[in-house]
């Protein structure tokens, strides 16, 4: 029955192989390790033409559907499905769920079919589209990740069973730099030796390691994660960051949010690895400096592990790898934490289909805290983090108080899959420009108000910047006006943030006080702060920034083949 209306759309199958092979530039490949059913994944992509071809290869099965989801919901779908029908000929379509597996065909057919194939132990597919279609039914591709579903299946019913179906966050739009191999590279670990992990729910454990002992100045050029596989699962994030020279080191584990006041003048992020994350080349005219006077000695490492199951008697020696040259690269690079500090003055109301909160980064604190001039940064590369209520976060270039770019964006942010992803150009932060940091969180199935703070139950909203040429500044970003939001709500008037963080818990939200704790966030003032690598800081008032909502893709502008 079913099949008989597959039947109807066999008009739909294009010409094979009009549009050649998948050598778009920036072709790569994935091979799947969480299903060992789906063996490949590739793809390439011209940023001229706004053209993707993607294949992917499976066990040699009747069908096999490739979906892109904002959210990971099989509903929310679009897809490219294809296969051989029981007479052996074949039937592609681009189609989208009306309700019901299986999907329909679209109207608007913007999927090329470039390769169906099968053998006796494999099936290839691979299409061809335009990043924007203009047609509702298709996702647009763009600089956001994309959860990918993988369906396949032998019966003409197309069941669908749970082991044949391939879930994947990817992000199509990547930039990779060329691993450009110096002479001399020199491998280096940061990481625990069988650490126990506690068998809380939330451990973040912090430990100081030394920089490798060079005598003269050498470039990191690539991270790496080392995922110990006692570890997978549990292990949510590993950061490093650079420390202040003038602290007392020691190399026994603490807690990072404990009683240790060295930790919090280890601020300076060098690198973060998160679930989903992969080795990081630098590109090839920056690498970190290590070596010189002014250069961290020690790191401080944080690993933060989540063990839900409250499992006993792991033992983990997760960490980073980096590699170092003496073959010094143009460039001497760093990296810049920018967004909401982290703090409950940072909170989400509960039920809120999307609330966006803000934190501002004022450049013209950078050269008043270091106390001299300070050249423009160059920004090529950009590292999001937010927790769980997050689903979409853009970092917005500011000049003279006029939006003029952005510095990485992602709408549809998975807190799964955080990856290090390079701008499409250098982007020229001068001193004096702004960088509004914009988190959008979901807080539908949450009955309290969510605050910022480390925990992954709490929030967080920042942007990691790598830029050049480095200065010591570890982290700019900013505080909302709490009292502002406070008044704007009608709350008991209040003398400190402590007070107006206790106001906000007591409030009974509804669609009203959520509008307008949204509206008070906007216009209120911030306050911004820099911290530098030693641990200083300073602050000032920094007033609200014009914003606008991102506005889709101007489809009238399609211009169709
Ligand atoms: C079957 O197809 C796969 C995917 O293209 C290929 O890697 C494999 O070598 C093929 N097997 C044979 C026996 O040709
Ligand atoms: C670093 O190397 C120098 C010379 O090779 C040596 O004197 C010094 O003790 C080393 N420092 C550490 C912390 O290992
Ligand atoms: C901002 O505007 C002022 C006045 O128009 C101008 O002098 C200044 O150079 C501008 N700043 C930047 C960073 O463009
Ligand atoms: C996002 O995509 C647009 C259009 O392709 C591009 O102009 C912009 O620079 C991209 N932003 C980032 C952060 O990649
Ligand atoms: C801002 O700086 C002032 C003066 O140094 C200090 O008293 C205040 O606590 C700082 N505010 C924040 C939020 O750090």
């Amino acid at each position: 029955m079913l099949w008989n209306v597959w039947m109807l759309f066999f008009w739909v199958v294009p010409i094979l192989g009009s549009r050649g092979t998948i050598d778009l530039p920036h072709s790569r490949e994935v091979i799947s390790s969480e299903n060992e059913n789906v063996l490949l994944f590739k793809w390439g992509y011209d940023r001229e033409m706004q053209e993707i071809s993607i294949e992917i290869q499976v066990p040699a099965v009747n069908w096999l559907a490739l979906g892109f989801s904002p959210d990971g919901k099989l509903e929310t779908s679009d897809l490219a499905i294809g296969g051989w029908d029981k007479d052996d000929k074949l039937f592609f379509y681009d189609g989208h769920i009306e309700g019901v597996w299986p999907p329909v065909p679209d109207k608007s057919q913007d999927y090329e079919l470039l390769e169906l194939s099968r053998n006796k132990t494999h099936t290839v597919l691979r299409i061809w589209r335009k990043w924007f279609t203009c047609d509702s039914n298709d996702l647009d591709i763009e600089n956001d990740t994309v959860r990918v579903i993988i369906i396949f299946g032998e019966d003409y019913k197309f069941t669908l069973l749970e082991e044949n179906i391939y879930r994947k966050s990817f992000f199509f739009l990547e930039i990779l730099n060329d691993d450009i191999e110096p002479e001399i590279v020199i491998p280096y670990e940061f990481r625990l030796h069988n650490f126990p992990i506690p068998v809380h729910d939330t451990t973040y454990a912090c430990t100081f390691i030394p920089m490798p002992n060079v005598s003269t100045k050498h470039h990191i050029i690539r991270y790496e994660p080392i995922n110990d596989p006692n570890g997978i699962g549990i292990v949510h994030h590993i950061l490093i960051y650079g420390c202040g020279n003038n602290l007392k080191f020691s190399s026994e584990i603490g807690d990072c949010y404990g009683n240790d006041p060295r930790y919090a003048k280890c601020m300076n992020s060098m690198f973060g690895w998160a679930i989903g994350g992969e080795v990081f080349d630098f590109p090839p005219d920056m690498g970190v400096p290590i070596g010189t006077e002014e250069d961290p000695k020690y790191i401080r490492i944080e690993i933060h592990y989540s063990n839900f199951e409250n499992k006993p008697g792991i033992l983990d020696s997760s960490g980073i790898r980096i590699y170092y040259t003496p073959q010094l690269r143009e460039h001497d690079g760093g990296i810049l934490m920018t967004g909401i500090f982290t703090f409950p003055a940072h909170f989400v109301p509960p039920g809120a289909e999307r609330f966006r909160s803000y934190g501002h980064c004022n450049t013209h604190l950078i050269p008043k805290i270091l106390g001299h001039p300070v050249e423009d940064f160059h920004v090529n590369t950009y590292l999001l983090h937010g927790h769980l209520t997050v689903r979409s976060i853009r970092v917005m270039h500011y000049r003279n108080g006029t939006l003029i770019g952005s510095l990485g964006e992602d709408k549809n942010y998975d807190f799964n899959f955080q990856q290090v992803r390079g701008l499409p150009g250098i982007v020229t932060v001068k001193m004096g420009d702004q960088i509004l940091v914009e988190c959008s969180s979901s807080t539908q199935d949450r009955d309290g108000v969510t605050f910022g703070g480390p925990s992954t139950l709490n929030e967080m909203c920042v942007a990691f910047l790598f830029y050049y040429p480095v200065v010591p500044i570890a982290a700019c970003w900013s505080l909302v006006d709490l009292q502002y939001v406070n008044d704007a709500l009608e709350l008991e008037e209040t003398e400190t943030i402590m007070d107006a963080i206790i106001n906000i818990n007591s409030v009974d939200w509804d669609e009203e006080t959520i509008a307008k704790a949204q509206t008070a966030v906007q216009e209120a003032k911030h306050t911004a702060i820099i911290n530098h690598r030693t641990g200083d800081m300073i602050n000032e008032t920094s007033p609200a920034l014009p914003i606008s909502l991102p506005t889709p893709f101007p489809c009238h502008k399609c211009t169709e083949v």
